[in-house]
């Protein structure tokens, strides 16, 4: 079996690519968030609010659980939130602990105890953290979000250095998926225009039929990045395989 965990099940790019994963008949998934909304043979969910990391760290033993023979462990950092947008100055202080629990401190926690749990297991193993372009640019009201996934990928290089010193073949990845179709961009273009000054160009963007879609979003990442044994930068954008 390949094991997939998988945060940010629910809905989204999440939910794509738990069920584009499940197509095959070798893949068990732990999905891990808030609310359940699949239901399959092969699919376990735990329920998690990514924000409390306290019962996050006392339930761990429950999420990465003995496996048996497994042909490859993947663990995919999906779950993300913008927070409240508006600029620095205006926002409620605790947006930034919330942003930060859950899109890096979770992952981060995820991350040590998967490779710790599974340290033993030789397979094939594949950490994902996704990521956004919104790490690399900022974008004014975001910056809470931009921040985030800026340290997002930077815990991912970091991750893939010490990987690779120790020799463990473990793959890291931190990918930007592109602009999709989910609940995320519907939040964006709820903004008032003084909170942020590209709302309009997001707007466009749903106008115009520009956004992709989360199943073929999720296609591109199982098959780019989890299917293909190829190596490929640790900083990576889902844009580069259309
Ligand atoms: N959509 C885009 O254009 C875009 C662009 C760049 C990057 N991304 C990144 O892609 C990833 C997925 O985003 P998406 O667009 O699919 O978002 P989405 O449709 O809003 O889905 C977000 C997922 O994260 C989960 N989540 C949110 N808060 C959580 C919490 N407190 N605890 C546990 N799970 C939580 C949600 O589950 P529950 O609500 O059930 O908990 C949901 O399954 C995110 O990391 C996002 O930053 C998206």
């Amino acid at each position: 079996m390949e094991y997939y965990f998988i945060t940010g099940t629910s809905k989204g790019i999440g939910k794509a690519l738990t069920e584009a994963a499940l197509q095959k008949d070798n893949t068990y998934v732990y999905g891990i968030s808030r609310n359940c909304s699949l239901k399959h043979e092969r699919y376990h969910h735990l329920h998690f609010d990514l924000s409390d990391t306290t019962a996050l760290r006392n339930n761990l033993h429950k999420i990465f659980v003995p496996l048996k023979e497994p042909e490859k462990i993947v663990l995919v950092n999906n779950a993300g939130v913008l927070g409240e947008i508006g600029y620095i100055g205006s926002l409620p202080s605790d947006n930034f602990e919330f942003v930060f629990d859950i899109n890096v401190i979770g992952p981060a926690i995820l991350m040590n105890t998967f490779l710790s749990a599974y340290y033993d297991q030789k397979c094939p193993k594949i950490i994902l953290n996704i990521s956004s372009g919104a790490g690399k640019k900022p974008l004014d009201g975001w910056s809470a979000y931009c921040a985030s996934k800026a340290a997002l990928d930077m815990l991912s290089l970091t991750c893939q250095k010490e990987q690779d010193l120790l020799g463990t073949g473990v793959k890291v990845y931190s990918l930007a998926p592109g602009v999709v179709d989910t609940a995320m961009q519907a939040h964006i273009r709820e903004a008032e225009i003084d909170s942020f000054s590209e709302l309009q160009k997001f707007k466009d963007y749903k106008e115009k039929g520009e956004l992709y879609k989360p199943e073929e979003v999720a296609r591109k990442i199982l098959t780019h990045f989890i299917q293909e044994a190829a190596q490929k930068p640790v900083i990576s954008s889902i844009r580069d395989y259309y």
